[in-house]
């Protein structure tokens, strides 16, 4: 990967600010085995090869799945690889994701990504909300922030971060704790944390938005595929070009189970967008 778009600080540790998100490895649903455990090996000893030293994941997905396949294909990790996971769900019978945000749920999870991942020490954990889902909602996240503090008092997490959030509870937990980033669901056309994400800028806190393509319904736009066709690029390259001009402090996790699309999401980093295009660009998302 050329690195033309740069790095940004994650806890003590700088990233490429294009890392992986690793959800995509586990089977359809995000539950199981994928259908091709090889390609999913594969596409992470590629995107290391190729630079990446940021990669997002959790337990929950496969369950443990996609951390059993990280750690066969990376372990022993490259020194300065930095893995983040996330805390607050768990998979139902039906596969839906449900709330995991006990002590003990929360314990729990840190010592299972201890032992699929084979870390003695998680770099960044997520504490994930469940809020509606796939969105926020309000409500106190200090007594599961506690219960993660502890765990970092004893040793076993370095640094926090917080996941699907508003930006009051962001709020509650700065005034609590560090926190070196946040994981909402942002994009081209999903952009309900403008402000947030400048707030985070100004503070040098990290935003990594999940979905960066649209996610289980990718991004779809005439714009989005005109703009790509000028360009002779891909209507996701500029989803991620996007996203990369947007802010400095945006850090990206494309997901993808093929080789062909990390490589292909790896480049956007090349593309840089004029001022004309970025308008056109921002117009969809002020319609949405
Ligand atoms: N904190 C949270 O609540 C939360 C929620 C969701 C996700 N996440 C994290 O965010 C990461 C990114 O989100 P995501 O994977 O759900 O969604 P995403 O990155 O927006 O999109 C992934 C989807 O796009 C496809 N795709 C990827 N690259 C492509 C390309 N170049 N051309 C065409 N299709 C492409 C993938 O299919 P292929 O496999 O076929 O490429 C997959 O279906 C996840 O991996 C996970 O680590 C966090």
């Amino acid at each position: 990967m050329i690195d033309t778009v740069g790095s940004f600080s994650l806890g003590h540790r700088s990233v490429k600010r294009l890392g992986y998100g690793a959800m995509q490895l586990a089977g359809p649903g995000v539950v199981g085995p994928p259908k091709d455990r090889a390609e999913a090996i594969a596409v992470l000893r590629e995107a290391v090869a190729q630079g990446v030293n940021h990669i997002d994941t959790s337990d929950y997905y496969g369950p443990h799945v996609t951390n059993q396949i990280l750690r066969e294909a990376l372990h022993p990790y490259p020194e300065d690889l930095v893995i983040v996971t996330k805390l607050g769900a768990k998979r139902g019978e039906d596969a839906s994701w449900l709330p995991a945000l006990t002590p003990g749920d929360l314990e729990r999870g840190v010592h299972d990504n201890l032992r699929h991942l084979g870390l003695e020490v998680l770099e960044v954990v997520n504490l994930r909300l469940m809020g509606r889902v796939h969105g926020p909602a309000e409500g106190s996240l200090a007594e599961a922030l506690q219960v993660l503090l502890a765990l970092q008092r004893q040793g076993l997490i370095r640094h926090l971060g917080l996941s699907n959030v508003t930006a009051t509870q962001v709020a509650e937990a700065r005034a609590m704790t560090e926190i070196v980033c946040v994981q909402n669901h942002y994009n081209l056309v999903h952009r309900a944390d403008d402000a947030l994400i400048d707030e985070l800028a100004k503070s040098g806190i990290a935003y990594t938005p999940f979905f960066p393509l649209g996610g289980f319904t990718p991004l779809q736009s005439e714009v989005l595929s005109q703009v790509a066709g000028e360009l002779g690029v891909t209507a996701m390259q500029v989803a991620l070009a996007w996203l990369l001009q947007r802010a400095p402090n945006i850090l990206l996790i494309p997901g993808t189970a093929s080789r062909a699309h990390l490589r292909e999401n790896l480049a956007a980093a090349e593309l840089t967008l004029p001022a004309s295009v970025l308008a056109r660009l921002n117009a969809i998302g002020a319609a949405a």
